[in-house]
């Protein structure tokens, strides 16, 4: 492990702080006086000292380690205070200073874009004198700017890996900050700590976790992406009620972040075996254009929640587009009809495509709304994405 590197006094990091803080005031990211003293003051290059720059290769997605060794000092304090996300782990255990070069996988913690984070805090609207709990502390940089902007003694954050957890620890404590760390599972939430007057998840869910309830005070505020298995994603903003109840809407922008790790997909493997099971065929009124666009896709998600998100191609042919629940066999292919449209082929329990095409029709019907227009409202019995009111169309999350 590379220890972090020490704040640097005064001079170019602090410059490029303040340069950071003016780009989001001015993108409107960065709405208040007291946030923008924490982006000011919170040394960035202590949280994410190494990361991987994503770049391609022949077979598609390359991460090159940025470290110390590979950069000299300023062009890494630039590249640090750059309003982009630094991912700073891979495949769970995979560190920049753990490899020589160019290597291949998936993003498993990171610090966030500046502006995301501070555009999430601002839509936390904490209040002086607040008990925030934060799931996924990742490098600690969120977790510290809150501490700068609440006080240490008032911030609990969970992170599920180890390795981050650790890393993290050392880097809140090299910047002075001290709050409440824990490593586990933050969809258990933090019964000791609780209640909290707001939680803030900076890794999606799938469904809101049950502890999280009621954890957080009655007229506390959740904020969250929900996301899933189709790669569809929405920040909602949830205030809590009675008797683990809570409602909201959705927020604007084209938010996601990687799943909390207990929830991710289970692995799809080889799918051939599933494609050779009997299929009705019949012309598709919607094709894979509606697993691309922002809420099409999160109306989809929500629609099949189990489906999982695949392309195919066999030597020469068309690429083939899959939604396949391996959980019950459940599948969905799209193939090109030769005249710009596209056939699907469903088979297994559930038509799977049927379920999405009524759920963009329904929102097509409703005048193609921003992800804006839809709430969420959570209950004992069900978890409920509604679009508009709460007799128009709607969708229950899987428990
Ligand atoms: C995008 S990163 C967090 C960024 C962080 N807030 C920052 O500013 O550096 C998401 C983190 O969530 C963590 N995570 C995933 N599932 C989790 C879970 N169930 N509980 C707590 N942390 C989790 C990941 O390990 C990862 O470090």
């Amino acid at each position: 492990m590379t220890a972090p590197i020490n704040p640097a006094p005064g001079g170019l990091a602090a410059r490029l702080r303040e340069q950071l803080a003016d780009q989001l005031q001015n993108a409107g990211l960065l709405r208040s006086g007291a946030w923008r003293a924490a982006v000011a003051a919170v040394p960035r290059e202590v949280f994410a000292p190494e990361f991987f720059r994503q770049g391609s290769g022949p077979q598609g997605t390359v991460w090159t380690p940025v470290t110390p060794a590979t950069e000299g000092a300023d062009t890494l304090l630039e590249e640090v205070y750059k309003d982009q996300t630094l991912v700073t782990q891979l495949d769970g255990g995979v560190h920049p200073g753990d490899v020589g070069g160019p290597v291949t996988g998936s993003p498993s913690s990171s610090s966030t874009l500046p502006g995301l984070v501070v555009r999430m805090l601002e839509d936390l609207e904490p209040q002086d004198g607040d008990r925030i709990l934060e799931i996924g502390t990742g490098t600690g940089y969120s977790t510290a700017l809150m501490c700068h902007r609440l006080g240490g003694d008032h911030i609990t954050s969970i992170e599920y890996d180890p390795a981050a957890a650790a890393r993290a620890r050392t880097a809140i404590t090299a910047a002075g900050y001290t709050p409440r760390l824990v490593q586990g599972d933050g969809l258990l939430g933090d019964s000791e700590g609780a209640p909290y007057d707001r939680l803030i998840a900076t890794c999606s869910v799938r469904t809101i976790p049950g502890p999280w309830l009621h954890q957080v005070k009655p007229g506390g505020t959740i904020l969250t992406t929900l996301s899933g298995w189709l790669y569809g994603s929405g920040l909602v903003r949830l205030t809590v009620g009675d008797n683990n109840t809570a409602e909201g809407r959705f927020l604007p922008g084209t938010v996601s972040f990687m799943i909390a790790r207990p929830q991710a997909a289970p692995g799809l493997g080889d799918i051939s075996h599933q494609l050779r099971q009997p299929a009705e065929m019949r012309p598709a009124r919607h094709g894979p254009e509606v697993l691309k666009e922002w809420v099409p896709r999160f109306l989809a998600q929500v629609a099949a929640p189990g489906a999982q998100y695949q392309r195919t191609r066999v030597a020469g042919g068309p690429w083939l587009t899959h939604a396949i629940d391996i959980r019950d066999g459940s599948f969905a292919t799209l193939a090109p009809d030769g005249n710009d449209a596209f056939l699907v082929h469903q088979g297994g329990p559930n038509r799977l495509w049927d379920d999405i095409e009524a759920a963009v029709d329904a929102w097509r019907a409703a005048g193609s709304p921003p992800q804006t227009a839809f709430t969420l409202t959570v209950n004992p019995n069900e978890q409920r994405v509604d679009l508009g009111t709460p007799d128009g169309p709607s969708w229950v999350l899987p428990t």
